[in-house]
């Protein structure tokens, strides 16, 4: 059946307007991508072109005499000997440890994309100073930084060194490659022309200096040089004949999609090479594993924004968002590398340790025998300039705040959305969706969100409801608010072209779509048939954009309805590799090939944008999007995409959201249940589990799939599930923590291992477990009919407890735990302090003033720390009024001690301190609670010496106020 839908809607797809029944021949069909409808880096010219540069053979050379050193860096021009053309090095120290170099032509023909919008601010710069200085190199010494850089002439390179050893080298392999503009390359017929045109000229000419009359117009007037002017093509430059015949540098041709390349090859490439490197990871997005792979003899990893239909795991193809930053891990050091250009982009990844075991890494070392481990890293980008950013940490916390002080961190959402999401395509209407929503409760489950797809709009017209379906859109809003529920709908980037619809009328009367290369508007096949794509890269369409939230302008909505954007790659069904053309012309004359990555971005820059302004600035938004790029964040939730019902892809939602988290954006999901195909009942079970524990939490499911609302499962699965989601709710005081830490520090949510435990090497490829915070460790069991899982407690001296059990672990060991279809293994790390809420209720709104029970879990020195965040959950008055609360809770000597972690802050909150249960304690012989201004009192208190745990009772004191609670 899923077979059958699958193929259905690939023809749905692939064959506008018409969806062919499947029969027979189709059913033994199983998922997978068509690898044919997306290029190869063979297939893509400019990467082919990029990768044939080979190394060691570098042309360019710097010209020292060009240096100039200005409070803004230095600028240095570089010479290609092959061919003469000029480029300009801006250079600059930035303030945090990170460099900047940008690589730009010197006299561009046509200025060259650079991408805005992208960084928050224009970054502080560090005073850059010429500290040596020999006939082929300059030395430069970063103020405020501990590291120098050397710039070598010839061939041109740069090194990056801290001390004496060395950080990161660019261009040390010689893949600059920078394919300068020229003149338009003729056809043969405006060859003959021209050659005909230019001895015609030289013959006026020649007249015209002897003083001749113009034998054209039989007149004396002066000649003109026409051959540079009209529409008349230019015949090439002297240098560029010299050059190679370049295939696809001036067409393009995929499948039937033909790219006219107005402008010629334009590429950028480099390389960088990071000594003592040998574990490197972030690009996301890929479906594959959390440490990126050498790609050397295959394909590179791609960037490149797409809707790829049933993708495919463990491989480097491109998916729907890209963030083209680069982490570099050793137990040493950190280093990142943002490469911010928003066209096309390839990286390659080679390393002199690929291919050796272990074991031979290991008798190098021995023999003394062995090179340094080296990663080199390639980007490639089909437009633009070259603009990086140089990470140099040299923590990776360091990183992280270096990339956030660059781009922006993870908004914080409102707490509902950090709750349970309930989806499919489609609720069929306002009945099913309100029965969807009493099902939670008759089922006794929390839910805070129902969603609605495409098909709840009037023939996909988006800010419209189906009359016949959703014909009291406020009204079914009305009873979810009741219930204290929200609603998400979709709204896509694809208008549909229909002359009675308001949008589209607009969009086209004021010149707001995209426009093709001739400049009619740019149209697409998508989901409402025929289709215009707003041009979000333009501040005026995302202004109209984010207007049409406003109440007025998108009826049938209210406060508690959020959004969804979809399909803004774009996708484009019809399109070359199911997106748009690149030589479509974007606002500024730009063309669709510089904005590409970007395009989705924008799109859920705008929608938030829109949230914001409905509410007059005051409420916080929450959008989904499924396409992203660098500072992403900023805006919201992302997904990952169209998934399947499959073991494989439980799996991967690990490592992807992992990968993202890395590079900024921490509000990640994967559908639950996956999106194709139908899980058995332990795949859903499983799924929910590790759902639970990642921080966007949303089922969803494609059209053809069965229903699968929790309760739809048999009734032996009903207590596992709600055991799952009451995990959930009740740990939401400490996901909403993590969220704020996330959005003040630039730190991840989800966690790799090797990011809280550097030095320790076996952290280092592990996918099947993730840290929350310092503070949980998860590993969900991925497997079918698992009956145990080999789960790793990292740290040298640190202990681990399990929450259910409160079993103490030693790490590091592997520990093989069995597991039950009930168990979700998770570790709270031994001197951490875990806020919760026990008593779960119908959704996060109902429980945001419970009391809270503090899980104190001590370390072999009897010791912990944990924060909590509080704030009114929905407004940025935690930001414009300081209106939150930041305590700091700290165990040693016996006492726990509540402390403000922020004292600008002060909420005031009926929120109290219900109990504190210490993990790991032995037992007193009395309790005592000290408040201010109050008499200390004794705390009743019971202690179980088998599991090691005291539980206090009812400190009652509230949490905004400051108190302490010794153990005598
Ligand atoms: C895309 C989305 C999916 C959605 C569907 C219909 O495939 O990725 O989540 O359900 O479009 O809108």
């Amino acid at each position: 059946m899923a077979a059958v839908a699958a193929v259905a809607e690939r023809r749905r797809r692939a064959q506008p307007g018409m969806v062919l029944l499947c029969l027979g021949a189709c059913l033994g069909m199983t998922l997978a991508v068509d690898r044919s409808n997306f290029k190869t880096c063979d297939e893509s010219s400019f990467c082919k072109r990029q990768r044939s540069v080979r190394p060691g053979l570098s042309p360019y050379r710097a010209l020292l005499d060009t240096l100039q050193l200005g409070p803004d860096g230095l600028t240095v021009h570089l010479i290609n000997e092959a061919t003469k053309v000029l480029l300009v090095l801006q250079l600059q120290g930035l303030q945090k440890n990170m460099t900047r170099i940008r690589i730009d032509e010197l006299e561009p023909r046509r200025p060259r994309y650079r991408v805005p919008d992208v960084l928050v601010a224009d970054p502080p710069t560090a005073r850059l100073s010429v500290s040596g200085r020999d006939d082929n190199s300059v030395e430069l010494t970063v103020a405020e930084g501990p590291y120098k850089v050397i710039l070598t002439a010839q061939p041109f390179r740069l090194d990056l060194l801290e001390e004496r050893s060395l950080l990161l080298s660019v261009n040390a392999r010689g893949l600059l490659h920078l394919e300068h503009q020229r003149a338009p390359r003729v056809s043969f017929s405006d060859k003959v022309s021209v050659t005909l045109r230019s001895i015609w000229d030289k013959i006026r000419s020649l007249f015209a200096r002897q003083g001749s009359k113009d034998p054209a117009e039989g007149g004396g007037a002066q000649a003109e040089d026409t051959a540079g002017d009209g529409d008349q093509p230019q015949p090439e430059e002297t240098p560029e004949k010299a050059e190679p015949e370049e295939s696809g540098a001036w067409e393009e041709t995929f499948k039937t999609h033909s790219d006219s390349k107005p402008y010629g090859p334009t590429s950028v490439g480099l390389d960088f090479s990071l000594p003592g490197m040998e574990h490197v990871y972030g690009i996301p997005e890929h479906g594959d594993n959390l440490r990126l792979k050498v790609t050397e003899g295959g394909e590179p990893y791609r960037l490149y924004n797409l809707d790829v239909f049933q993708y495919e795991l463990y491989n480097p193809m491109a998916l729907y968002g890209s963030v083209p930053v680069l982490l570099a891990h050793s137990p040493q050091r950190d280093l990142g590398i943002f490469w911010l250009n928003a066209a096309e982009t390839w990286v390659d990844i080679s390393s002199n340790t690929a291919g050796k075991t272990l074991f031979g890494k290991m008798l190098d070392y021995l023999q003394g025998s062995g090179e340094t481990p080296q990663t080199d890293v390639r980007w490639m980008s089909e437009s633009g300039i070259i603009d990086v950013f140089l990470l140099l940490g040299s923590t990776v916390t360091d990183v992280f705040r270096q990339y956030a002080s660059l781009t922006g961190t993870q908004a914080l959402p409102p707490l509902f959305s950090l709750g349970y999401h309930q989806s499919r395509w489609n609720y069929r209407d306002e009945a099913d969706v309100l029965d969807v929503d009493q099902g939670f409760d008759d089922h006794n489950l929390p839910c805070d969100v129902i969603w609605l797809d495409i098909e709840h709009a009037d023939g996909k017209r988006y800010f419209t409801w189906d009359p016949s379906r959703f014909p009291q859109p406020l009204t079914m809003l009305d009873q979810l608010a009741a219930k204290r529920r929200k609603l998400v709908t979709i709204v896509d980037p694809h208008i549909k072209v229909d002359s009675g619809y308001r949008v589209h009328e607009e969009l086209r009367n004021q010149g707001l779509y995209v426009k093709t290369r001739d400049g009619s508007d740019y149209e697409g096949w998508c989901w409402p048939g025929s289709a215009g794509y707003p041009d979000f890269t333009n501040p005026s369409m995302r202004a109209w954009w984010a207007n049409m939230f406003s109440f007025d302008n998108y009826e049938g909505s209210a406060p508690n309805l959020y959004v969804w954007n979809d399909m803004n790659e774009p996708s484009v069904f019809n399109g070359p590799e199911v997106t748009m053309l690149k030589d479509a012309q974007h606002y500024g004359g730009w063309e669709h090939r510089d904005v590409h990555n970007i395009y989705g971005f924008y799109v859920h820059m705008a929608t938030a944008e829109g949230l914001v302004l409905r509410s007059g600035g005051v409420e916080r938004p929450f959008v989904l999007s499924r396409a992203f790029f660098a500072g992403s964040q900023r805006f919201g939730a992302v997904w990952t995409g169209d998934n399947a019902a499959e073991w494989d892809h439980l799996k991967i939602s690990i490592p992807m959201c992992l990968s993202l988290g890395l590079v900024g954006l921490s509000f990640c999901g994967a559908d639950v249940g996956g999106f194709f195909k139908n899980p058995e009942p332990e795949l859903l079970v499983r799924w929910y589990q590790m759902g639970a524990y990642q921080p966007f939490f949303r089922a969803h499911a494609h059209l053809d799939t069965g229903r699968r609302e929790p309760w739809l499962l048999a009734t032996q699965y009903h207590d596992i599930i709600r055991e799952v989601l009451n995990q959930r709710y009740s740990l939401l005081p400490f996901w909403y923590t993590l969220f704020y830490q996330a959005h003040r520090e630039g730190v991840p949510v989800m966690r790799p291992l090797w990011v809280q435990y550097p030095q320790d090497v076996t952290t280092f490829s592990i996918d099947d477990q993730f840290l929350l915070g310092d503070a949980l460790l998860v590993h969900p069991v991925s497997d079918a009919g698992a009956h145990g899982v080999q789960v790793y407690l990292p740290g040298q001296g640190e202990v681990w407890y399990d929450t259910q059990s409160y079993q103490k672990h030693h790490g590091p060991q592997t520990l093989y735990l069995p597991v039950t279809l009930n168990s979700i293994p998770v570790y709270q790390r031994g001197g951490s302090i875990v806020p919760r809420w026990m008593r779960v209720r119908r959704s996060s709104d109902c429980m945001k003033e419970d009391p809270i029970t503090l899980f104190v879990a001590l370390s072999p020195q009897g010791t912990a720390q944990g924060e909590l965040f509080l704030d009114d959950g929905h407004t940025f008055n935690y930001q414009t009024r300081q209106e939150f609360l930041l305590r700091r809770f700290s165990f040693s000597g016996n006492t726990l001690v509540s402390s403000s972690a922020d004292s600008q802050g002060h909420f005031e909150t009926p929120v109290w301190i219900e109990r504190v249960v210490i993990i790991g304690a032995g037992k007193p012989a009395a309790v005592v609670l000290h408040t201010k201004g109050s008499p200390e009192s004794r705390l009743s208190f019971q202690h179980d010496p088998e599991t090691s745990v005291l539980t206090l009772r009812k400190p009652g004191v509230n949490v905004a106020s400051d108190w302490s609670i010794h153990l005598r």
